[in-house]
């Protein structure tokens, strides 16, 4: 497992590629501060927080049409210390980074993992949370370990850690672009499974527990990958927005409300 390690970093350097293919470009809020949104979090303001609620139980669309999950519950506690409303807009996954920069956003929380590539794009916060990236492949299938994804077809979900591991060179611990099929979604990319487009999906641990517990005939295999921390993100340079939140962090972690947030949707 030691080869996704290094393709953790290594696929880092990749991602500004990987940025450039996204299908859906945000357009830029025509009402966005033309100072791109800095210094807007005095309290009683609005905390605009942007994510991609395919990702349960991290973000989903509830029954009420409600982004819920998590992501949402740590965000509402967030802005309740900071005296702000909480404005959650869901977009694609590869538009988050792009809603940040250009001021249409405040905050990122997305299941979102701190790596190198995006530090240089926003600045992350006191980490929340750890994924895992894993392998789900249909019960029966001969693929029994990331070894076994050489000559296969891997679906993932366009822009995450997934794609960048997946679609980086050989020599990076990666199995090359053309092994690679993106979606929009991870539920997008498990339909493909289940139809046989791909071989096996590469995706977070607990997002691939929630869709193999909504799918028959699919498992996870043991061979975890590396681990990941995920973390808020903020505009690159908002000292202000980011001590604030990691106070705010700070205090629901000794509170023990964000170990209740987490353990309300995970079960071990
Ligand atoms: N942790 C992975 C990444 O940061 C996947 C996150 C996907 N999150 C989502 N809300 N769809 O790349």
């Amino acid at each position: 497992m030691k080869k996704f390690v290094c393709a953790l970093l290594a696929g880092v350097m990749s991602m500004s590629l990987l940025a450039g293919c996204g299908s859906k470009p945000t357009e830029p809020d025509a009402n966005a501060p033309a100072d791109g949104g800095e210094n807007n979090t005095t309290a009683g303001e609005t905390l605009r927080m942007v994510t991609n609620a395919a990702f349960a139980p991290y973000e989903f669309v509830d029954d009420n049409g409600e982004v819920a999950g998590i992501d949402a519950e740590i965000a509402a506690a967030i802005a309740e210390k900071l005296g702000m409303k909480l404005e959650i807009t869901d977009m694609a996954f590869e538009s988050l980074l792009p809603a940040l920069q250009s001021g249409s956003a405040d905050i990122i929380l997305a299941g979102m993992t701190v790596n190198a590539e995006r530090q240089e794009s926003v600045d992350f916060t006191d980490s929340y949370a750890k994924g895992v990236q894993v392998i789900i492949v249909p019960e029966g299938s001969e693929i029994a370990g990331p070894d076994d994804l050489n000559g296969k077809q891997i679906g993932v979900q366009t822009g995450t850690t997934g794609d960048q591991y997946c679609s980086d060179t050989p020599e990076n611990g990666g199995f090359g672009e053309d092994a690679v099929q993106r979606y929009d979604n991870g539920p997008l990319a498990v339909a493909a499974l289940l139809n046989g487009q791909v071989d096996a999906v590469v995706i977070d641990n607990e997002p691939a527990k929630a869709l193999v517990a909504a799918n028959e005939g699919l498992k996870i295999l043991d061979t975890a990958y590396t681990d990941e921390d995920y973390a808020a993100a903020v505009q690159k340079g908002n000292t202000e927005l980011l001590d604030k939140v990691n106070a705010a962090l700070e205090e629901l972690k000794a509170d023990g409300t964000i170990d209740e947030i987490l353990a309300k949707y995970i079960h071990e």
